[in-house]
Formats: C-alpha cells, structure tokens, sequence
C-alpha cells in the first residue's frame, strides 16, 4: 500500500512513522488510520526493526486529534464503528512487540494524545500541547483516553484533564507523569534518535519479552505479574542473546546482540 498521509522510514533497526497531513495538522482521518493500520502490520512483520519512532510532520502538530469534518457527520452506529477501528489500530501500535517512541513535535490533542499514550514513553518538543478536549466537542475520548490516560497518570488528573478539555504545556504534561523528557524543538527527533539506538543495540528477544511483561503484569494483580516475570526471565535465558550478553560480560567484551524473536 502506498501512503499519502503517513511517511515509513527504516534505518539501522529504527523504523520512523511520520503523519503527514499537515494541512489539518495530522488529524486522523479513516484513510489515515488504514495507512497506519498497514504499516503497523508491516513493521510487526519486519524482524530487522528493533525500535519505532512516531512524529509528527512540521513543527506545528503531532496529530490534532481525529478528524472532526469526520466525526460531525457520523451517525451514533457509524461513531461506534470509527470509534472501534481507531482503537483497533492504536491497540496494535501497543500490541507491537518491539518498543515504540513518541516525539511529540507539536499538538497531541484528542486522538493525538491517545496515538502517544500508546508508545511505550513519551519523548516532547518545548512547544508540545497536549491535551483531550472532546468534552469541548460535546463528545469524549474514543480511541482509548479515557482508559490508558488514568492508568499512566491517575484516575484523578486524568479526570481533571477529561473533564476540563484543556491544553497542557510539554512542561505540564512532564509534571503529571505523562511525558519522560522534555526536548528543544531542533533537539526532538535526534534525542528519540540515540535513545532509540540504545535501545536497538539491545538483545530484542529480552527488549521484547520486557515490554509484554510490563504491559501485561499493569493488567494482572502482583503475584500474577510476578509469575509472567518469571516465566519470561526463564525463557529469555533460553535465547542465544542471554548466552551472548552473559558470554560478553564473562570475556569482559561488549555484547553483540544478532538473535531476533525466531531464533
Ligand atoms: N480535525 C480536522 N481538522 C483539523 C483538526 C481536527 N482535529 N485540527 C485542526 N484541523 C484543521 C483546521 O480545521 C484548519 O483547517 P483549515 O485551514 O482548512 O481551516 C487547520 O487544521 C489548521 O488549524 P487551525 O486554523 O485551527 O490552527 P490553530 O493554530 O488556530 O489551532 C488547534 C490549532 C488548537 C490544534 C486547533 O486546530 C484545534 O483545536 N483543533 C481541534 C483539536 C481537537 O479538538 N481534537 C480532538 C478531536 S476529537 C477526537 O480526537 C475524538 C477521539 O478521541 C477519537
């Protein structure tokens, strides 16, 4: 598939998925959200890539949340349906196995906001905005807000957030636990860059097995997440990354990680 609202990057084990309708500031129209749902798709199929980074194109938006020409004229069935696809295709943003980054550039607001909760962490530019304001809209997050945002921050802020519909600074967002490090706009995409390239020097059997098991044990009670921990940590030792990076450590030599989730 051809993508005209989405540009797909790969070098060196980092994929780049950049939105690319700057015109209405990288909504996210359904056209939109099919480019991506084939992307995700490719990329999870792609053993080579390690790390994903997700932008926005220009300086001025990240995504400023679904399409609102869109969502206007949608009957409450046809809502649901657009509703049940945006999540579709965030959730296999979170399913992916491999970490995901979001460089927040600009507007990360509605849908834009819940595109970023998905990655794994939340690298902002100085001029990031982020924010869920439906209930100015008269309607509420639909692509998953009004549930990963109070699992990350709070059910407390994130109602604050939810209820009030406002903007947050990058600064404020840092403050609350929702963004990790906060960036010059000129800095962003390389500081998303190195981080991303220390994760992908990583063995991505353990990279992989210790995103499901954070992601998974956030769902479970304690002893049921400790349980999934141990299973991994056992299975992780199976791979040849575990022999390669003990190895490393044992011939004081820096590891060479070259196992994939096959091997
Ligand atoms: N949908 C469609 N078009 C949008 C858009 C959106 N979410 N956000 C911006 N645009 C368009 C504008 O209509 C405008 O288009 P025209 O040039 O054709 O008029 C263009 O992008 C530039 O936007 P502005 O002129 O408004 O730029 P600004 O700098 O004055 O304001 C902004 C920027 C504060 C982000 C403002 O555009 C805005 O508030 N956008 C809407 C944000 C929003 O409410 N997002 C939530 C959407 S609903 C949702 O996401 C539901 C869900 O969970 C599934």
């Amino acid at each position: 598939m051809a993508y005209t609202s989405l540009d797909l990057t790969c070098e060196g084990g980092i994929a780049t998925l950049t939105f690319n309708r700057p015109k209405a500031l990288n909504a996210l129209n359904t056209a939109l959200l099919e480019e991506l749902a084939d992307a995700i798709a490719r990329i999870g199929k792609d053993e080579s890539i390690r790390v994903l980074i997700l932008t926005g194109a220009g300086e001025k938006s990240f995504i400023a949340g679904a399409d609102i020409t869109e969502i206007a004229t949608l009957t409450p069935l046809a809502a649901k349906k657009f509703a049940q696809f945006g999540q579709d295709v965030i959730g296999a943003l979170q399913g992916l196995a491999i970490p995901a980054i979001a460089a927040v550039n600009g507007y990360a607001l509605g849908g834009g906001c819940e595109m970023a909760l998905a990655c794994d962490f939340i690298y902002a530019s100085e001029k990031a905005i982020f924010g869920l304001p439906e209930i100015t809209l008269g309607v509420i997050p639909g692509f998953g807000g009004t549930q990963r945002l109070p699992r990350l921050i709070g059910a407390n802020r994130a109602k604050e957030m939810i209820f009030t519909g406002k903007h947050l600074t990058a600064a404020e967002a840092k403050e609350i636990g929702l963004v990790n490090k906060i960036f010059a706009p000129e800095e962003l995409l390389a500081a998303a860059l190195e981080t991303a390239k220390l994760i992908a020097g990583k063995g991505k059997a353990s990279l992989c097995a210790a995103k499901q098991t954070v992601n998974q044990g956030l769902n479970a009670d304690l002893a049921t997440g400790l349980g999934i921990e141990r299973d991994a940590f056992a299975l992780c030792l199976a791979s040849p990354d575990a022999k390669e990076g003990t190895g490393a450590f044992l011939e004081k030599r820096k590891a060479v990680f070259t196992g994939g989730l096959n091997s």
